[in-house]
């Protein structure tokens, strides 16, 4: 038998609880159903491709894009998981036009929190076998309990997140979360099923050498964003950085946050928002990145501190390494101050 000496993350959950006044432990249980939905979502990720499940689903999302049969399932998982367990009261998913109203169950017992959810991340690359994610974010409802939930308990600020985090079914799968107390890594032994404490206490390194855009938009980038990537193949200092884009949110923000880097999905003059969805994509991601001592704005101002206007909101997106960030956004600056 292989002793890790490892606390699991059901023991972590659970002790860190103390870290909250006033705990019911409805929080603890609602990251042990996303765990569980996450094993799920792992099992069919794996067996992909002899299951048949990979390909288009044949439909678009609200936002036009192409679903995938994973895209689906995995959406699919998320929300049964969550809504069987009395452990949120609405649930908001890419792949959902509208937020789901979870009904009470036969006691009356309806929890306060909700959570959105970008169930499969990087759906592009499923069929070819690249990592994949899950992208979760977590609010206390600010409607009155009881009643139905509100668009508005939805679109509150990425600073009012209670939790947020992703799982990264990569050549291991990894579930890393913050309930604002740091972030912390867990690694699944998928012959146990169960997550240990892998990463203990993850920090951004300050800066890095590691830079991740989709370079194919060059010409369709602000100018500050040109400079910037000229900048980081200058050769000076500790400088060319290696450019490395996988193409799945979760997978280069967790090498970035591992190994020092920046994230970029700046506007385009085609999409003056970008591409990423602020409130399941952005904001968790941000979270996580300013708890391990990282940076992440719009490439003027701070994430978490926009005020979200729809749940499908796009929103330009810088983050990773503290003074990288910082850099960027001087870029920014400088090209919109030559402009004026
Ligand atoms: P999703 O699969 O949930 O729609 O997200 C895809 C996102 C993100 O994961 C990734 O970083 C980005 O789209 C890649 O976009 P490009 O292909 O335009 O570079
Ligand atoms: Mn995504
Ligand atoms: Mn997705």
């Amino acid at each position: 038998m292989e002793d890790y000496n490892l606390q699991t993350l059901g023991e972590f959950t659970i002790e860190k609880q103390n870290d909250f006044k006033y705990t019911s432990g409805e929080l603890s249980r609602l990251l042990s159903a996303i765990k569980l939905a996450s094993k799920m979502v792992n099992r069919e990720v794996n067996k992909a491709g002899i299951a048949n499940i990979t390909g288009h689903a044949g439909k678009t999302n609200i936002q036009g894009e192409d679903q995938q049969k994973l895209d689906i399932l995995a959406h699919n998982i998320f929300i049964e998981a969550l809504s069987q367990r009395e452990v949120v009261c609405g649930i908001a998913s890419e792949e959902s036009d509208d937020f789901i109203e979870i009904q009470p169950s036969k006691n009356g017992h309806l929890s306060k929190y909700i959570v959105l959810i970008d169930p499969l991340d990087g759906s592009s690359n499923i069929d070819v076998n690249v990592s994949v994610g899950t992208i979760f974010s977590i609010y206390r409802r600010i409607s009155p309990p009881g009643s139905p939930v509100k668009i508005q308990d939805f679109l509150q600020k990425g600073i009012c997140q209670v939790a947020a985090g992703y799982v990264v079914y990569g050549s291991s799968t990894m579930l890393v979360y913050t309930t604002g107390h740091g972030v912390n890594g867990f690694t699944l032994d998928p012959s146990l099923g169960t997550y240990y404490l892998s990463h203990p206490n993850i920090t951004f390194p300050k800066t890095g050498k590691i830079y991740s855009i989709n370079e194919g938009n060059y010409i369709k980038f602000p100018q500050g964003v040109k400079d910037y990537i000229k900048h980081c193949q200058k050769e000076e200092e500790d400088r060319p950085y290696t450019s490395r884009y996988i193409g799945s949110l979760v997978s280069d923000f967790h090498r970035n946050m591992i190994k020092g880097g920046i994230y970029i999905y700046p506007s385009t003059s085609q999409s003056p928002n970008g591409k990423l969805r602020l409130l399941y994509e952005c904001n968790p991601m941000a979270f996580l990145a300013e708890q391990a001592g990282g940076k992440c704005s719009d490439g003027e101002k701070r994430i978490m501190e926009i005020t979200p206007s729809a749940l499908h909101q796009r929103v330009p997106f810088f983050c990773g390494s503290y003074s990288m960030v910082k850099k960027a956004e001087q870029f920014i600056r400088e090209a919109q101050r030559q402009i004026l």
